[in-house]
């Protein structure tokens, strides 16, 4: 038979066992109730005390304690593993081997990407960066510009009015008179902004748009600096097989003033659907700027001559990627916004 001492062993190493194989919580809570539930092996052999000879059971009891406490230690041990190892465990379903979901990315609105694209080519070219207030008066918006208070043009404008002075500005050109007020030619800058017009909304026009003015002033500047200058910007944006052409227009503010014209950037000029079978397309406004506008911004115009030019941000953008409704570029649809 074996003896007490034996049997103790026995148990505390299968019970060593016992916990180290169990594999989760309930498997481990098995193995309690094994050794140390009510009628599990350490706890039979405290019962069985009560018939041992009253000499003994101290002996005895002490014995079977130390292993209980034991069992009960190795238990708590292997319980705390356990548990640390499951916070560790991806959760259920989860597949680390599927490849990462992708962060969406913004981008830039494509009317920011061609206002940036123009100005980045002029001011490759030397030109200073210059900028006006969006409410202006009725002097920088027309007086200076050469519209006398009662000249047609203004109407062609459909201003948007603050108060009888004061004005949405109707384009940029009166970032012209500012600059020319505060600086002593020569200089050249270009001055992109956002412009106001009571207009209807439709497919092709908008309240609010966006227009980048450009002028230059410099001793013996004529119309041929102006078309250069247009015509390198124009490759540069567009592509070196671009032609650009120059009609007579009129402008308050530019004498001689010009429109200019590209070739059709889809058909290369042989005619399409978007230049309206002409091959040419209306891109800007352009001209000398005239006398009376130096003389007003207290530049003498006897030393000095200037080119000046403006141009519809939208209208490029439009035809630049074929997109046929201005409004698309303010709805903010994600669907439409993804595709630049
Ligand atoms: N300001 C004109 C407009 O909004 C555009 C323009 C035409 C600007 C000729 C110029 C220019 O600087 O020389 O219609």
């Amino acid at each position: 038979m074996e003896t007490l001492q034996e049997s103790l062993k026995k148990i505390l190493s299968q019970a060593e066992e016992a916990a180290s194989g169990a594999q989760d919580l309930k498997k481990l809570d098995e193995v309690r109730v094994r050794f140390l539930g009510k009628s599990g092996e350490v706890t039979e052999l405290l019962k069985d005390l009560a018939e041992v000879p009253p000499a003994e059971k101290p002996v005895l009891g002490k014995v079977i304690n130390e292993v209980k406490n034991k069992v009960t230690a190795l238990l708590e041990q292997k319980k705390e593993a356990l548990e640390l190892s499951a916070s560790d465990a991806p959760p259920p379903g989860f597949d680390p081997t599927l490849p990462g979901r992708t962060l969406p990315v913004g981008k830039l609105n494509p009317l920011t990407k061609v206002l940036k694209d123009i100005t980045g080519i002029f001011k490759e070219m030397g030109f200073d960066l210059a900028e006006g207030p969006d409410a202006e008066t009725d002097y920088y918006n027309f007086l200076a510009l050469n519209f006398p208070p009662d000249h047609p043009a203004r109407d062609a404008q459909d201003t948007f009015y603050l108060s009888e002075d004061l004005l949405m500005r109707t384009h940029t050109s009166p970032i012209q008179i500012r600059v020319m007020q505060n600086h002593k030619p020569p200089f050249k800058f270009i001055a992109p902004g956002r412009v106001y017009r009571n207009e209807a909304i439709d497919a092709t026009h908008h309240h609010i748009f966006h227009q980048v003015e450009g002028f230059l002033v410099d001793e013996g500047i004529h119309m041929g600096h102006l078309k250069g200058t247009l015509d390198t910007f124009i490759k540069r944006f567009f592509g070196s097989r671009v032609q650009t052409r120059f009609r007579p227009s009129f402008f308050p503010f530019t004498e001689p003033s010009a429109e200019m014209d590209i070739s059709c950037i889809f058909c290369e000029g042989k005619g399409c659907r978007i230049c309206k079978q002409s091959g040419w397309v209306e891109l800007l406004g352009c001209g000398m700027i005239d006398p009376a506008v130096l003389t007003n911004c207290g530049v003498d115009p006897e030393k000095w001559t200037g080119f000046a030019f403006g141009m519809g941000v939208e209208r490029i953008a439009l035809f630049q990627y074929d997109i046929d409704d201005i409004r698309l570029f303010y709805q903010n649809d994600l669907r439409f916004l993804k595709q630049f």
